[in-house]
């Protein structure tokens, strides 16, 4: 029998316990920073060194996280799942808890691309400074779907949630357009999970449950269900 298809989407909830902020909760990185200043196309033209200040700091506080208990959990679903995870998420979590098949919705902290060419990405585990040149002659830019952009990879993420037995969403405010419309793809039969620790307006879908819980307690529980029933 072929295995069962999960499909995870995840966002800034789920690296709260590794000690990344999320962007709405009170303290939230959108409370000291003005989105169209830091993370969008006109903020990059007017002023590039503090877009690039914004993700340098971003990048470095990722290099001193380390996965939480959640995305160990999610990586141990593999043992009986066909798992797909499409995260919100820029930082490198679910990968380096062991999880395989990653759709990242929104670019990476860890790659860097040519401000000319958005296919000539690069490895960047340093800070970015101006004058940094892509391969192409012309200045990095953080790997990263600003707001106004397009977001290519979703085409990729829609057809796994039209497959998905279970589908799982985890820390996620659901306020940012394409992601949030996900949920939406998914059949009327498939198991629909939602975690987190904040009541939230859920989404009008059949088979939806909740569980109001953080991410490490919340992701455990589902998947210790889940690898028990199957
Ligand atoms: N465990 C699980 N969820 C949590 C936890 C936790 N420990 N702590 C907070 N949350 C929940 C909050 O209740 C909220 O619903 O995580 C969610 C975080 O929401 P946002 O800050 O809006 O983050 P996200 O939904 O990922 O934002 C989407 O917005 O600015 C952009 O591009 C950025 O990818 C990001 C997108």
């Amino acid at each position: 029998m072929s295995r069962r298809k999960v499909v995870i989407l995840t966002g800034a909830g789920i690296s709260a316990e590794s000690g990344i902020k999320t962007f709405r909760d009170s303290g939230g990185l959108w409370e000291n920073h003005r989105i169209e200043d830091v993370a969008s196309p006109e903020g990059w033209q007017r002023n590039p060194k503090l877009v690039l200040d914004f993700y340098n700091q971003r990048r470095r506080q990722l290099l001193q996280a380390q996965p939480n208990r959640a995305h160990l959990a999610l990586a141990e679903l593999e043992k009986k799942f066909d798992v797909t995870i499409v995260t919100q998420n820029v930082d490198d979590l679910h990968e380096r808890g062991g999880s395989t098949k990653i759709i990242h919705l929104h670019g990476e902290l860890l790659k860097a691309r040519s401000e000319q060419n958005e296919s000539l990405v690069v490895d960047c585990v340093n800070d970015i400074l101006l004058g940094h040149k892509a391969p192409d002659g012309a200045q990095l830019r953080p790997h990263i779907v600003w707001f106004g952009e397009p977001v290519p990879e979703i085409e990729n993420a829609v057809p796994h949630v039209k497959e998905a037995d279970i589908f799982v969403v985890i820390g996620t405010s659901l306020a940012v357009y394409p992601a949030a419309g996900l949920i939406h793809y998914t059949t009327y039969e498939s198991e629909k999970w939602l975690i987190d620790p904040n009541e939230m307006p859920l989404p009008r879908i059949p088979n939806l449950k909740f569980i109001n819980e953080k991410a490490t307690v919340g992701v455990e529980f589902l998947v210790n269900r889940l690898l028990s029933d199957d």
